[in-house]
């Protein structure tokens, strides 16, 4: 087996070291050439986080009532419909997190409804993620929550009032992201 000695392995580094310093060098003298600046529109397309508080959040509204067409169209064939999942396709509504068996949903789980509007808007259906429309996820977010009967039909979900809606398990988590 080959095993390198110390001094060939130092003498490897520090031709490492000259190699890219020099790099570096020539770097500062030449424009740098890292592409094209992003535009505010490509930005816009991948800076998708919406944020428990609601940051992140487009306009647009929708209602539970609206949402069924596009969750019957686009969500039902994989989730059920009535959002009890399907063979290896989560359920999104009822489930228990106390009763037999557990079973952890969207409406049992999550502590935030804003992770539901984060999540669809960018990756379902995951056959076309991204082409349901701003208003869309809010009307197939409305729907999802009232299946598991968080919202009412007619309720109409937008960005100021979506960060208040209740999760039944809004109190199950530990929020230790603050600790040093
Ligand atoms: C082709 C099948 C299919 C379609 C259509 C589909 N989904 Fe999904 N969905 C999945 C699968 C599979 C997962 C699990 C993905 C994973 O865990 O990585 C999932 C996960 C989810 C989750 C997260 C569930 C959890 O507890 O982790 C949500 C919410 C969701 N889908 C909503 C929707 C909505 C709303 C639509 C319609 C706009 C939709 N899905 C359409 C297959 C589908």
């Amino acid at each position: 087996m080959f095993t390198p000695d110390l001094k060939s392995l130092l003498l490897a580094g520090s031709i490492g070291a000259v190699l890219s310093v020099s790099s570096l060098v020539l770097a500062a003298d030449a424009p740098v050439r890292l592409g094209t600046p992003v535009t505010e529109a490509q930005l816009s397309e991948i800076d998708l986080i919406v944020m428990p508080d609601g940051k992140g959040l487009p306009a647009g509204s929708g209602t539970a009532a609206q949402g069924q067409a596009v969750y019957d169209q686009q969500c039902a064939a994989c989730h059920g419909a009535q959002g009890e999942g399907t063979q290896g396709v989560p359920a999104l509504a009822g489930g228990t997190l106390t009763g037999t068996p557990i079973l952890m949903t969207a409406g049992s789980y999550w502590p935030h409804a804003s992770t539901l509007y984060d999540y669809i808007r960018r990756a379902m259906p995951p056959t076309a993620p991204k082409s349901l429309s701003n208003t869309e996820v809010y009307q197939v977010v409305a729907y999802v929550l009232h299946l598991s009967g968080i919202v009412e039909r007619d309720f109409v979900l937008d960005a100021s009032n979506l960060p208040q809606v209740q999760m039944p398990n809004r109190d199950g988590f530990i929020d230790r992201s603050q600790e040093q």
